[in-house]
C-alpha cells in the first residue's frame, strides 16, 4: 500500500465511527440483538473516545511527573564512520536522542517536522493512549511539512523501547532512536549499561528506501538466496529479506569504525540490544562471553543464559554479560546475509580484533523466542479465551503484495473484540518467509503447547510455523498489527484490532 493511499483510504474520522451493527457479521456472539427487526449499533471505540481516556487516567497516577523532550525530525548529513550519507534523522545524529524517564511518569514530546513531507511518531511497544500512537489515518493526521505537534502519554510500563515514523518507509531512512522506561522498584543485579541499536542501512548510497520500494513492487525481486543451494539461515531458511543492503550498522556506525565500550573486569554490564532494521534479523553474540536474558521487549523474563541471540526487526532483548579481561567484539550478524555490524569492548590491554573476527558463540546456543518464558511477576495464566482470532500470512515475492488473512491492509477486516475479553491470536505463517509480527498497544502473552512463553510485542513467526499468543484487552482503541518487516508492511501485511463498546 503506498503511504499516500494508507493516509487517505484508511482514514477513519469522528464521522465514520458509527456504523451499523449489520456491518458486524463477524462479530458472532457480540451482538445484544434480542430478535428485534434491527441490530443494535456497535460503536468503534475512537481512538480519543472516553474509553480511551479513561484507560490513560487508570494509568496516571495524581503526582505523575511529567518528562519533557523535544524532537526535530529533519534532513541531514551523517557519518557513519568515514562514510558520509544524506538522510532524514531526529536531530543530527544516530541513533536519534534517548528518551528516558520512570515508569508512572507522562512524557511529554514535542515534534517538530522538518522533513519535506508529513510524518508521525510511533512509540514502539508501548500500552500508551491510544491517540498519541502514532499511526496516520488510524488515531492522528499526520503531522504535515513544517508543522509541530505534541505527544503526551503516561507510562504504564518499564522497560527497553524505541521510537520510529509510522509514515511510509520513513524508518528505513536515520528515524529511530531508543526509549528507556526506568523501573523504580529494579534492584539492578547489574553495573551499568549500554544500549545496542542495530540497523540495515542503504540510504544516502545511491538509493533511497523509497527507490527499494519502487524497484520491489515493478519487479518483486527478492534476495532468494535458497536457490539450490543450502539455505542462507539454518533458523530463518533460504529466504531471509526482500533488500540487499550496502551497510550493516550498530549505533550508527559501520564495522570499520566501531564505537568501543569501556569497562573494567568483573563489572556486570546490561546491554539492551533494538533492532531498528526494516529487512533484517540479527544473530548477535559478544566474543569471549555468554549472555544472560532478563527482558524481552521490556517485560521480564525467566534469566537464561545462551552464547548467541536472534532479534527480529522491532525485537528488543536485554541480557546481562559479566566481562572478562581483554578486547571483546560484539557482532550482529545480518542473519543469512553474509554481512555484519559490530562494537568493540574493552576491559584491558590488547589489540581490537580486526574486522573479519567472528566470535565462536555466533555458533553456540541460540536463544530464539521458544526458550524465553515470562518471569512470574508479568506471566498471564490461561483463563479464556473468550474468542480465537486467526491471522494467516501469505502474500510473496511475484506481484510483491503480503497479505493477513488473504487481504492487504487497504482491503482488511478489522479483527473485532470488545475491552476485558481474553483473545487469543494465531499468527499462521503460509509463506517460506519469516515474519516479525508487532501488535500495537499491547505486551503479548506467548503459548507454548504448555501454555507458557514470553510476554512479546513483536515476535518472529518462522516459514510455515504457527504461533499462538493472548491478548488481554485493556486498552481500548483502534490498533494496528503489522509485520515489522517495513516493505511488507507497505506492500499490505497490516490489519486493524479494533475495540468495539
Ligand atoms: Cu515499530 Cu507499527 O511499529
Ligand atoms: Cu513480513
Amino acid at each position: 500500500m503506498p503511504a499516500e493511499r494508507l493516509l487517505v483510504d484508511t482514514r477513519l474520522t469522528r464521522r465514520q465511527l458509527l456504523i451499523a451493527g449489520g456491518a458486524l457479521a463477524g462479530l458472532g456472539g457480540l451482538s445484544a440483538c434480542t430478535g428485534g427487526s434491527s441490530a443494535p449499533a456497535a460503536r468503534l471505540i475512537a481512538p480519543d473516545g472516553p474509553e480511551v481516556l479513561a484507560a490513560e487516567q487508570a494509568r496516571t497516577a495524581a503526582n505523575a511527573r511529567v518528562v519533557p523532550f523535544s524532537l526535530r525530525a529533519m534532513p541531514t548529513t551523517l557519518d557513519l564512520g568515514g562514510t558520509t550519507v544524506a538522510t532524514w534523522a531526529y536531530g543530527d545524529q544516530l541513533p536519534g536522542p534517548l528518551l528516558r524517564a520512570t515508569a508512572g511518569d507522562i512524557l511529554e514530546v514535542a515534534v517538530t517536522n522538518d522533513l519535506p513531507q508529513e510524518t508521525t511518531v510511533h512509540w514502539h511497544g508501548l500500552a500508551l493512549r491510544n491517540d498519541m500512537d502514532g499511526v496516520p489515518g488510524m488515531t492522528q493526521d499526520p503531522i504535515p511539512a513544517g508543522a509541530a505537534t505534541t505527544y503526551r502519554f503516561a507510562l504504564a510500563h518499564p522497560g527497553t523501547y524505541w521510537f520510529h515514523p509510522h509514515v511510509g518507509v520513513q524508518l528505513d531512512r536515520g528515524l529511530y532512536a531508543p526509549l528507556v522506561i526506568d523501573d523504580p522498584r529494579d534492584a539492578g543485579a547489574y553495573d551499568e549499561e549500554h544500549i545496542v541499536v542495530l540497523d540495515d542501512w542503504l540510504d544516502g548510497t545511491g538509493r533511497t528506501p523509497d527507490d527499494v520500494l519502487a524497484d520491489l513492487r515493478a519487479n518483486g525481486m527478492g534476495m532468494d538466496m535458497g536457490d539450490g543451494g543450502p539455505p542462507a539461515s539454518d533458523i530463518l531458511g533460504g529466504d531471509v529479506g526482500d533488500v540487499e543492503y550496502p551497510l550493516y550498522l550498530i549505533n550508527g556506525r559501520i564495522p570499520t569504525a566501531p564505537a568501543t565500550v569501556r569497562s573494567r573486569p568483573g563489572r556486570r554490564l546490561r546491554l539492551r540490544f533494538i533492532n531498528a532494521g526494516s529487512d533484517t534479523a540479527f544473530r548477535v553474540a559478544l566474543g569471549g562471553h555468554r549472555m544472560r536474558v532478563t527482558h524481552t521487549d521490556g517485560f521480564p523474563v525467566r534469566p537464561v543464559e545462551g552464547d548467541a541471540l536472534l532479534i527480529g526487526m522491532g525485537e528488543r532483548v536485554d541480557a546481562v554479560v559479566t566481562l572478562q579481561d581483554g578486547v571483546f567484539p560484539l557482532v550482529a550478524l545480518a542473519e543469512g546475509k553474509d554481512s555484519l555490524a559490530r562494537e568493540l569492548i574493552r576491559t584491558g590491554a590488547g589489540s581490537a580484533p580486526s574486522v573479519g573476527t567472528l566470535p565462536a558463540e555466533l555458533d553456540g546456543q541460540l536463544l530464539t523466542l521458544h526458550d524465553l518464558t515470562a518471569a512470574d511477576e508479568v506471566f498471564v495464566p490461561e483463563r479464556g479465551p473468550d474468542r480465537t482470532l486467526d491471522l494467516v500470512l501469505g502474500g510473496g515475492m511475484d506481484a510483491y503484495a503480503w497479505t493477513i488473512n488473504g487481504r492487504t491492509f487497504g482491503e482488511r477486516e478489522p479483527l473485532q473484540i470488545r475491552a476485558g475479553e481474553d483473545i487469543r491470536l494465531r499468527f499462521r505463517n503460509r509463506t517460506m518467509m519469516f515474519h516479525p509480527m508487532h501488535v500495537h498497544g499491547h505486551t503479548l502473552q506467548v503459548r507454548d503447547e504448555n501454555g507458557a512463553g514470553a510476554r512479546k510485542d513483536t515476535l518472529i513467526v518462522l516459514p510455515m510455523e504457527t504461533v499462538t499468543v493472548d491478548l488481554v484487552a485493556d486498552n481500548p482503541g483502534q490498533w494496528l498489527v503489522h509485520c515489522h518487516n517495513l516493505y511488507h508492511q507497505e506492500a499490505g501485511m497490516a490489519t486493524q484490532l479494533s475495540y468495539l463498546d
